[in-house]
């Protein structure tokens, strides 16, 4: 089976890849490169010993995509490729909206023109909103974003909902994505913003390598026992195993469903930063400062569904995440350059 990943170069798409080709299923991998490098294409194929096509490609662009499809029996779709920066997005959200959502149409045009049925979508806890009660289950409403961001994943599963109302045949996969952190465990592949990092396992990585002189953290009067907030962190391979299970069930599956992929425990800011050091033996300096905005106190995945349904559960500890995070930084401390 043929699966095109979307913005398959980035940190998910990466790992995903890995495990695709690992389950013997073929990989396309369409990316325009704005977040991501061309050397993680030689990784993967590195780690797996196999081949995947690969195309420099915007993914807006129908008459680039089209080509794509017209070359490549395309069977399944993983579409990743979106801007994800939360900050950036309140600065510049017409860039945003322009990105994720032409993005989602030019897929689904070209999808429904060489007749693929399939589409796996890299969605987000961010689409709960502030109202729910957590943890957070797929049969919630959706609630109010607090960035343009967060709203393109919110609108991105409304257009890919609606095509699934429209053609009954099209699978729609929305995977809504906890905090996803660490490495693929040969330190190869892994996360390498650009630029100052946003999120928060990234930073202390930077911190550790020397990169960076101090974390933030942002607020300590959270109404949380040491008043940092909390997360539901899983591991990147957990993550991509996930979209495996995905790609099986959107082959069989007809309509629109929803998945949450998390682990169901949260941690704390500083209970990332207190394994970090203890995993590696290094000593993270760190300061407290403001709350972030937008940020919320704590949430957390109920993954019963991706359990009862896809047979998907995440098995790595946050001691994996920490040791496999600076397995890839140490030995990568610039990132892919
Ligand atoms: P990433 O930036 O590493 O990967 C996204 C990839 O898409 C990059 O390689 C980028 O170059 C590419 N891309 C962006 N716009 C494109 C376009 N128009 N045409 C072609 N390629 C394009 O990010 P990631 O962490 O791997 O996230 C993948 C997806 O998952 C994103 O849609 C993101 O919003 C979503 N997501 C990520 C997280 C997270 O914590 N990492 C959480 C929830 C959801
Ligand atoms: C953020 C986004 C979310 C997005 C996700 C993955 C916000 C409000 N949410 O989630 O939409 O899907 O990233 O891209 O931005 N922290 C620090 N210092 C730092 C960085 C982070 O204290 O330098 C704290 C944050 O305040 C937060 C926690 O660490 O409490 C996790 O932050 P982060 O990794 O950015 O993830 P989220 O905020 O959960």
């Amino acid at each position: 089976m043929n699966v095109l990943l979307a913005g398959g170069a980035g940190y998910i798409g990466s790992h995903t890849a890995v495990e695709l080709l690992n389950s013997g299923y073929n990989v396309i991998i369409a990316d325009n490169y704005s977040n991501s490098d061309k050397k993680a294409i030689d990784r993967i194929e590195k780690i797996t010993d196999k081949k995947v096509i690969s195309y420099t490609a915007d993914i807006i662009d129908k008459i680039v995509v089209s080509e794509i499809f017209k070359n490549n029996q395309i069977d399944v779709v993983i579409h990743f490729a979106g801007l994800k920066a939360v900050g950036e997005s309140v600065k510049k959200p017409l860039i945003y909206y322009r990105n994720n959502i032409d993005t989602t149409i030019t897929l689904l045009e070209c999808m429904a023109e060489y007749g693929c049925k399939n589409i796996v979508f890299s969605s987000s806890a961010t689409v709960y909103g502030e109202e729910n009660d957590i943890p957070y289950v797929e049969t919630m409403k959706k609630g109010t974003c607090s960035n343009p961001y967060g709203w393109t994943k919110s609108m991105m599963e409304q257009i890919l909902s609606d095509a699934s109302v429209a053609d009954s045949e099209l699978s729609v996969i929305l995977l809504r994505y906890f905090n996803p952190i660490g490495a693929h465990e040969s330190g190869l592949i892994g996360e390498d913003p650009k630029g100052i990092p946003n999120n928060l396992m990234p930073y202390i990585s930077q911190v550790a390598v020397g990169r960076r002189d101090h974390l933030t953290i942002f607020g300590n009067d959270y109404p949380t026992k040491d008043g940092t907030c909390r997360r539901d962190y899983i591991h990147i391979t957990d993550l991509a195993k996930g979209h495996v299970k995905a790609v099986e069930y959107a082959a069989k599956h007809k309509g629109p469903e929803i998945f949450n992929l998390g682990t169901g425990t949260p941690y704390s800011v500083l209970e990332i930063v207190n394994a970090f050091e203890k995993a590696n033996n290094i000593k993270i300096k760190y300061e407290f400062d403001e709350r972030r905005s937008g940020d919320l106190p704590e949430f957390w995945a109920n993954s019963d569904k991706a359990q009862r349904v896809l047979d998907w559960t995440a098995t790595r500890t946050l001691e994996d995440m920490c040791k496999d995070t600076w397995n890839w930084q140490k030995n990568n401390p610039n990132g892919y350059e």
